[in-house]
């Protein structure tokens, strides 16, 4: 798969910041934003056109949480885990995320339909427990609420091809 990567793709960023040192994460956001990720491919090759070492690169990749070094699926699930969300069960929920969709926070299922993260308020703190699947927000969520959010269509389809 990594061989199919179009590293041209990457030409207009590598230009426009050709001469400017310190551009380094304006420059992965802005990869990010064209792949999605940043893949081992794309941050090989960018390593050898910034004469940057990709040791230091996957270094700044690694601290920021903003990065990614996997693909991400079509439907991003936050749980939170603020305090008003846990002392109203909300590990009970991330619990049902996960067992519905079968992966833990952090990861992507294999078919790249679900990423599982956790956050730390969504500002919908009397609504909690709560979560979003993309943009949409879920409170007062059970268990059972959990599994009903994620049958419903409001997710992003798989595009037809
Ligand atoms: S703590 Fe969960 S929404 Fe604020």
């Amino acid at each position: 798969m990594s061989n199919d990567v179009d590293l041209s793709l990457l030409d207009p960023i590598l230009k426009k910041y050709q001469s400017q040192e310190g551009a380094l994460i304006t420059m992965l956001q802005e990869i990010q934003a064209v792949y999605g990720y940043l893949s081992e491919v794309v941050l090989t090759h960018l390593s050898r056109e910034v004469k940057v070492p990709l040791s230091q690169i996957y270094g700044v990749v690694t601290f920021y949480a903003q990065f990614y070094l996997t693909p991400r699926g079509r439907n991003i699930i936050r749980v939170c885990r603020g305090t008003a969300c846990h002392v109203r069960g909300g590990s009970r929920i991330l619990e049902a995320v996960e067992r519905e969709v079968g992966i833990t926070e952090g990861e992507t299922t294999p078919d790249l339909e679900y990423s599982l993260e956790t956050v730390a308020c969504i500002g919908a703190c009397a609504l909690a427990p709560t979560m979003v699947i993309n943009e949409k927000t879920y409170g007062k969520l059970t268990p059972k609420k959990v599994m009903e959010s994620l049958s419903r269509k409001d997710r992003k389809e798989r595009e037809v091809e």
